[in-house]
């Protein structure tokens, strides 16, 4: 469910045409509708509103400000993966008191400004992590509530590059030693273990794998409570995944809450959950314009100004992307396989193989949709080209919540040594 559609022949983010934002801003372009956004944000909360649930929002997957602040403002809190993440949700208004740190680098200056702030909850992935972490707030005179990620050895994501439950993957402490490592946390003088936390990878489609490891984390909390430790909460982590193409029909929220709620039993615990994709992947398209299209042994390639630096998936996951023309074909206009590439120097420059589309000439808008996910996040400045802008729509309204730098902006980051004669 999105808020994306024809109207008149036109491709519009609720009531803006895409061609009005393209003309505004430029391409390539990543358009957010508001609604959606919003929709997503409550279906979940709603499906989860009988239970003391804190969604923090997977800011990873767009850490947009615009889009961070349009779901704190409905009450999500954050879950971020580095300094920046963090200062970018308080920026957006969300309270230090509902940022949930995950990752399995944190910098000792991380854990300070998590630290100051007074987040809600560090997400410990080691026991070097644990002693620095114990160590640095000791030296601020602070205490630093804390979860173990546990691997708990179950597969599931939808490709091997985002499926982090297994023993292979760098993520979490290794399912068997959890009990050991709350003991010794007990004993350091400056965390409080209270909560578990799992996440077991990404575009997940059928929650099965996902009921496997919560299962795990609420036995844990059981034999850890039986025990005497004061575990408060379970973060069931993010990953439920979205439909890429029509066929695809993912478990709905609806069924993840289910799952949950049999899971959880009569445990009274505060739930977390990190939601990223589900909220902000079919909330965005990337709009593209054709720049040429040039036909050589027999290939169609429709060379678009977006390149895999501005949206990596496909070349990162060989992700599919619908890709739909701005303005609507001509009734019955034929289809022909092309393959729809960028102007980046690589091969892996390519969004789709021999895919059917309608016929397409210089200077036609496309839009990539479902792409508000680890798009813009995702994207670089490879080619020196400056980063993709982003724009915010609610209703008839249409914001920059990101601009395109000018070259030079983009420039003034960096200089030559002096000792080069110019
Ligand atoms: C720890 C953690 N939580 C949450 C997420 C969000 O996942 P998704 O966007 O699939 O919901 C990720 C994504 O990689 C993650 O690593």
């Amino acid at each position: 469910m999105n808020h994306f559609g024809y109207r008149n022949g036109v491709l519009h983010c609720e009531d803006v045409s895409l061609e009005a934002i393209a003309r505004e801003l430029g391409t390539p372009a990543y358009v957010y509708s508001d609604a959606t956004l919003r929709r997503h944000f409550n279906v979940l909360a709603d499906a989860f509103a009988d239970k003391k649930v804190l969604i923090a929002y997977a800011v990873k997957s767009n850490s947009n400000l615009g889009v961070i602040a349009t779901l704190a403002a409905l009450g999500a809190g954050a879950d971020v993966v580095s300094g920046g993440e963090l200062m970018k949700a308080m920026e957006a208004g969300v309270p230090a008191d509902r940022i949930v740190f995950s990752g399995v680098a944190k910098t000792r200056e991380e854990m300070r400004l998590g630290l100051e702030r007074g987040i809600f909850q560090f997400n410990v992935e080691s026991l070097p992590e644990l002693h620095r972490l114990s160590a640095v707030a000791q030296e601020m005179n602070k205490r630093a509530p804390i979860a173990f990620r546990v691997n708990p050895h179950v597969e599931a994501g939808g490709h091997a590059h985002i499926s982090t439950g297994t023993p292979e993957t760098k993520f979490g402490i290794a399912w068997h030693e959890a009990e050991h490592f709350y003991e010794v946390a007990s004993r350091l003088p400056n965390v409080d273990p209270v909560g578990i936390a799992v996440h077991i990878g990404s575009q997940i489609m059928r929650i099965d794998p996902m009921r496997a490891a919560w299962e795990k984390v609420v036995s844990l909390a059981r034999r850890l409570r039986e025990r005497g430790f004061g575990i408060t909460r379970v973060d069931f982590g993010g990953g439920l995944g979205v439909p890429y193409k029509d066929s695809e029909d993912p478990d709905s929220p609806t069924i993840y809450a289910r799952q949950a709620r049999e899971v959880l039993g009569n445990l009274d615990v505060q739930l977390i959950l990190e939601p990223g994709r589900l909220i902000s992947g079919n909330a965005g398209v990337l709009i593209s314009r054709v720049e040429y299209i040039k036909e050589r042994d027999g290939r169609t390639f429709v060379i678009l100004d977006a390149g895999m630096n501005d949206l990596m998936r496909p070349a990162l996951y060989g992700a599919h992307h619908e890709v739909l023309p701005v303005r609507t074909p001509a009734m019955g206009a034929p289809r022909s396989a092309v393959d729809l590439v960028g102007p980046i120097c690589e091969s892996t420059d390519r969004f789709a193989k021999d895919r059917p589309m309608p016929p397409l000439k210089e200077g036609d808008l496309v839009a990539f949709m479902t792409a508000g996910a680890y798009g813009a996040t995702l994207s670089s400045q490879y080619n020196s080209r400056p980063l993709v802008a982003e724009a915010l729509v609610r209703g008839d309204a249409c914001v920059v919540v990101r601009r395109r730098p000018t070259f030079d902006e983009m420039i003034a980051l960096e200089r030559a040594p002096d000792w080069v004669a110019r």
